[in-house]
């Protein structure tokens, strides 16, 4: 792993407009097409940049958006969202109506009942692997992609350190979920262990499956 550009973490405390469109399209660019994404957005491709950025704006009302930067730009290289204790993402109508309504309205009918009902209920498997209010009280990572151009430099550790030493000065665990093997692997590396996993279905028009698994970590491994 190398860096050949001189690189900082910056915390954007008011994220611009700009900035937002810039870090969704890095994200769009930097996640697959894959299961997830099918089932998320009712097998529409046109939809899945809404996928990131109803999360970026979530973050602007009420979460951290972290991002790396060249040291001489602004440019934004990686890009990591977390919420702190006393919120998740998506849990207050002011967030909700930062992108996730209008993603919404976008959705066929399955789809947006899926995300309303079907999709929660699937994901109660994590509040109770946390344990009551562990997502609410510790810190948890929603979103954490790097450029394709710029992966292999160390970046999306930086975005996930970004959080866990937050966590280690609060005193809080940092928790995230992910979906493929090489991802836990890479997490655990980082210090997360794994605490819990469920196979999702899709919508009932786009019954595909995708496996998601949580985790967290309580200490940050030294080497990182
Ligand atoms: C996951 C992601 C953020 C990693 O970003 P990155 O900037 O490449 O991450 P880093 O450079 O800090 O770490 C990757 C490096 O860690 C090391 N690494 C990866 N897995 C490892 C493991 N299991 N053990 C030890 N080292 C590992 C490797 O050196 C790897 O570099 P390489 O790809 O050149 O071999 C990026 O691949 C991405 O944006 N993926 C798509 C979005 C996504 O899936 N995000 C996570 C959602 S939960």
């Amino acid at each position: 792993m190398s860096s050949a550009t001189p690189v900082r973490v910056r915390l954007l405390e008011h994220p611009t407009d700009q900035e937002i469109e810039e870090a969704t399209a890095l994200a769009a660019r930097a996640f697959p097409w894959d299961n997830a994404s099918i089932a998320m957005t009712g097998n529409n491709p046109s939809l899945k940049p809404h996928i990131f950025g109803m999360q970026f704006g979530a973050a602007r009302v009420a979460g951290r958006m972290y991002v790396v930067s060249p040291q001489d730009s602004d440019k934004i290289l990686a890009t990591g969202l977390w919420f702190g204790p006393g919120t998740t993402m998506m849990r207050t109508e002011e967030q909700r109506a930062a992108g996730f309504n209008q993603f919404l309205e976008l959705l066929d009918p399955e789809t947006r009942n899926w995300w309303l009902k079907e999709y929660p209920e699937a994901l109660k498997i994590a509040d109770d692997a946390y344990g009551k209010d562990g997502m609410l009280n510790n810190w948890y990572a929603n979103l954490i992609a790097t450029d394709p151009e710029h992966q292999g430099k160390g970046y999306g550790t930086l975005m996930v350190q970004a959080g866990m030493k937050r966590a280690v000065e609060d005193g809080k665990f940092a928790a995230l979920a992910t979906i493929s093997q090489e991802l836990v692997d890479w997490y655990t590396h980082l210090g997360f262990t794994q605490i819990a996993e469920a196979w999702i279905t899709g919508p009932k028009t786009t019954p595909i499956r995708f496996w998601a698994t949580w985790l967290r970590c309580d200490k940050p491994k030294d080497h990182v």
